[in-house]
């Protein structure tokens, strides 16, 4: 495979950082431009971030000295340096919109982690293990920006990144309906205990627009390619309450579910265990061996103990048995910052790049 530069806009947020850390020693892609607001431009990485440094592993050294540019007055020299951008930006949503659509139409792929995009037609929303057919969107979306090599390609909301994968082995029991509970860690926020002192030792019932999210995008991550859009699935009926609670990292979800042909449990065993996607067959850098793990034991998954699995790539549930009002319940779990914001990110780079995307 051949190694591709690559930008990180939003470098000194919480989910750039993550992709600091992903992409510092990676394979394939290699740290080129590291970008943010105008606050940080024009300092070295160590000092644009200063405080807001919130990972256990340190700055990477040939990171630390790398001069941050300005997202928006720089774009045009950051697209010349780069094969393509991660983004992952706290800006208003009309102002990612026109960031994202600049640099593609500079022909700059851009890989998002934000909603702006989430919901246009033919942007694809992509878990490489559920729907990688989706990314021959891009073709449409090619033509209707005018660019030859630019394009957009977001990841969805990490709220979902525990169920959704969990759910989708049992599609072909004919899913009716869902109900999620999440249980959601404060790095969601962009924030840790010491950025956020409120969050230690309790729990907030609310997180902005996140429920309106988590019922939603599992639709268009169920989609299919129509003509030139990803047509949203009708089914199955998704309602959630998104919480927020003292987790640093991972995101929990108590979930109930109702089949048309409820399978037996022992059939949803196997359906997780046995599921494996594109990304495994391809051998991806940042595929997990084995995406779906069950825990026998009645008190896992945790989010302490288990949101590193397998580099955080991984998804673990536990406590499936049968519900009186839905056929089952069971609790899974994953990691918000690495499978559900930046690790989902490079892997579906990843796969955008053994699919020649970005030649
Ligand atoms: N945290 C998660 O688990 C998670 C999961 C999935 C998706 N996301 C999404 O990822 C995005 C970033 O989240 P986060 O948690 O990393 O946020 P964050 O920690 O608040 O970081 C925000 C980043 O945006 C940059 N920024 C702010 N205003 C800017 C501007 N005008 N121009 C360019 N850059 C600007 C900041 O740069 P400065 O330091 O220079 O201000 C910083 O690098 C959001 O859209 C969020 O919804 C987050």
């Amino acid at each position: 495979m051949k190694t591709y530069n690559v930008g990180i806009i939003g470098a000194t947020g919480m989910v750039g950082q993550r992709f600091i850390l992903l992409l510092h020693n990676h394979p394939w892609f290699k740290i080129k431009v590291l970008a943010a607001s105008p606050r940080s431009a024009g300092k070295p990485y160590s000092e644009a971030v200063g405080a807001k440094w919130s990972m256990t592993a340190p700055i990477p050294e040939n990171v630390k000295d790398i001069v941050v540019m300005d997202a928006t007055a720089d774009k045009e020299a950051i697209a010349e340096q780069v094969d393509f951008v991660f983004c992952a930006v706290d800006m208003k949503k009309d102002e990612i919109k026109a960031l994202e659509e600049a640099y593609a139409k500079l022909e700059c792929p851009v890989i998002s982690n934000n909603s702006a995009n989430r919901f246009t037609p033919d942007v694809p929303m992509v878990v490489p293990e559920i729907n990688p057919e989706h990314i021959e969107i891009i073709k449409a979306q090619r033509q209707r920006l005018g660019t030859k090599r630019g394009f957009i390609a977001v990841k969805s909301n990490c709220s979902i990144q525990s169920y959704v994968p969990a759910l989708h082995p049992l599609m072909k029991f004919g899913i009716k309906s869902v109900l999620a509970c999440t249980y959601q860690a404060i790095s969601g926020a962009g924030k840790t205990f010491e950025s956020w002192p409120e969050m230690v030792d309790n729990l907030i019932p609310f997180i902005g627009g996140e429920e309106e999210k988590s019922e939603k995008e599992p639709l268009k991550v169920w989609g299919k390619i129509e003509g030139n859009e990803i047509k949203v699935a009708s089914s199955p009926a998704i309602t959630t309450q998104c919480l927020r609670v003292p987790v640093s990292d991972g995101h929990t979800a108590a979930v109930f579910v109702k089949f048309e042909n409820k399978p037996t449990k022992e059939e949803i065993l196997t359906a997780w265990k046995e599921f494996a996607g594109v990304p495994q067959e391809l051998e991806l850098p940042s595929a997990p061996k084995q995406f779906l793990n069950y825990f026998e034991e009645d008190n896992r998954p945790q989010a302490k103990l288990d949101r590193n699995l397998e580099g955080g790539m991984a998804i673990s549930i536990g406590r499936l048995r049968e519900d009186t009002q839905y056929d089952y319940k069971f609790v899974c779990l994953s990691h918000n910052t690495l499978r559900g914001a930046a690790g989902g990110g490079v892997l579906m780079a990843e796969l955008l790049a053994a699919n020649g995307y970005f030649d």
